[in-house]
């Protein structure tokens, strides 16, 4: 591939990844929302629970074509590779918690993935790191 050819494959893929991880993960400011503003029925149970699919499909296609933006990306620095480490571990947790590849430490997997300092600390790399480039 010529070099514009590259960025333009990295720059797809880097919106690409960006709308679907905004989508898959705005399943938690929803919940948060709803057990406020709203009543918990039956409908609102079904609804998160096929949100809560969503959330996995969509952070599995980001993922994978974040693994491409970032590796025909143009630059990369410090804080963008340490953005891609913590995506993997994100993803790792949620893969092993979700396929139940470590039954017995379900519990702590998902005290470790549903931690809100993590993820805010890799939206503060994401920005930070792009803002830099
Ligand atoms: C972790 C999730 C990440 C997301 C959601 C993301 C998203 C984006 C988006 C939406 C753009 C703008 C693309 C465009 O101009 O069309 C971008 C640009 C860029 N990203 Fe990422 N990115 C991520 C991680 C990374 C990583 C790990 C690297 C480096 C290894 C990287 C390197 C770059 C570079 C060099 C640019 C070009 C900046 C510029 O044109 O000013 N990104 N990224
Ligand atoms: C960067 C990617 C990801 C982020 C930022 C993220 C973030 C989150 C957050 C904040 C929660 C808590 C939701 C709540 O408390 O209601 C959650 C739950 C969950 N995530 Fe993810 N996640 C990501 C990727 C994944 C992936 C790839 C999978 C599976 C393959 C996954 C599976 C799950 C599951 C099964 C839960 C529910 C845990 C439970 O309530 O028992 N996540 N995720």
């Amino acid at each position: 591939m010529q070099l514009g050819e590259m960025e333009a494959v990295s720059n797809f893929c880097a919106r690409v990844s960006a709308v679907l991880f905004i989508i898959a993960n705005a399943y938690y400011p929803a919940r948060v929302i709803a057990r406020k503003f709203t009543t918990w029925t039956s409908e609102t149970t079904l609804f998160f629970r096929r949100y809560m699919k969503a959330h996995i499909t969509l952070n599995l296609i980001a993922f994978l074509a974040l693994i491409v933006h970032a590796h025909w990306a143009e630059e990369r620095n410090f804080i963008l590779t340490s953005s891609a480490i913590v995506t993997v571990i994100l993803t790792i947790e949620g893969v092993l918690m979700h396929f139940r590849v470590m039954p017995d430490s379900r519990k702590h997997l998902r005290l470790l993935h549903t931690q809100q300092a993590l993820v805010i600390l890799w939206i503060v790399l994401i920005v930070a790191g792009h803002h830099m480039v």
